[in-house]
């Protein structure tokens, strides 16, 4: 069966000074259907370091990735942002929002490159907030919300597209534990019904308890 998304044998190594970091080494999976993956581990083993990759933030030292049978690493500088626009949503351990701009129009952001009417955007924009429990703050600004809101922000904005993939670094870190269980229900709805893939890294076991399947690393290995 060809695989959604396939990771072959990648490796990456840091270098600080005279020290050199083995965030990967020698990783390897496949993801055969549209279902939610955790990817497990202690600080400092290499699960952000992957998920970058996966989104082509940075690239491998070796091996390659292939996502909907294309190789990331044969995608030219040039097509990237609209690779990831139609296909990856991505939320960052550090949510990445825009401070000048409220939560609304950083959701709008993810849409931008898409020729919609202003209105449209704005109201798939709105759907999205509401659809994560925050669209009662559409005008606030990033300052202006509590860490969890500000999450709920970049998780809408990771949605907002309905991408096949969506890539999401600790997206409960942040959030109370009926929040983080609200979205946990969402990630379940949305692959249910729009067969969206998650690539989920955390150290949350409600995430791992969820997941069809859990990946785990230490020290850049998969164990
Ligand atoms: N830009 C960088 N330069 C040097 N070392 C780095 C860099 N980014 C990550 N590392 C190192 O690579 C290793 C893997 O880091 P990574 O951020 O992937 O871990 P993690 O599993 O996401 O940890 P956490 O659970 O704390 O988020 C760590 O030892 C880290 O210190
Ligand atoms: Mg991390």
């Amino acid at each position: 069966m060809t695989a959604i998304l396939e990771v072959n044998a990648i490796s990456k190594h840091y270098r600080r000074g005279d020290e050199r970091i083995v965030a990967l080494a020698d990783v390897s999976f496949r993801i055969e259907q549209p279902t939610v993956t955790a990817v497990a581990g202690p600080s400092g083993s290499g699960k952000s370091t992957l998920l970058s990759m996966l989104a082509r933030f940075d690239q491998p030292d070796s091996g390659h990735i292939m996502i909907d049978g294309a190789r990331l690493d044969s995608i030219a500088e040039s097509g990237l942002d609209q690779f990831r626009n139609r296909k990856l949503g991505f939320v960052f351990q550090q949510f990445n929002l825009v401070s000048v701009l409220s939560a609304v129009e950083n959701v709008e952001l993810a849409l931008a490159p898409q020729a919609l009417p202003k209105q449209e955007r704005r109201s798939r924009a709105i759907a999205a907030l509401e659809m994560v429990g925050i669209g009662h703050r559409l005008s606030h600004k990033p300052t202006e919300l509590s860490g969890g809101q500000q999450q709920r922000v970049a998780i809408a904005r990771a949605l907002v597209n309905r991408p096949r993939f969506v890539i999401a670094d600790e997206p409960t870190g942040s959030l109370d534990s009926k929040t983080a269980h609200e979205l946990l229900d969402l990630i379940g709805r949305l692959n249910q019904q729009m067969d969206t893939t998650f690539i989920i890294a955390t150290h949350d076991v409600k995430v791992m308890q969820m997941a069809h399947r859990v990946i785990r690393l230490e020290d850049g290995r998969l164990i």
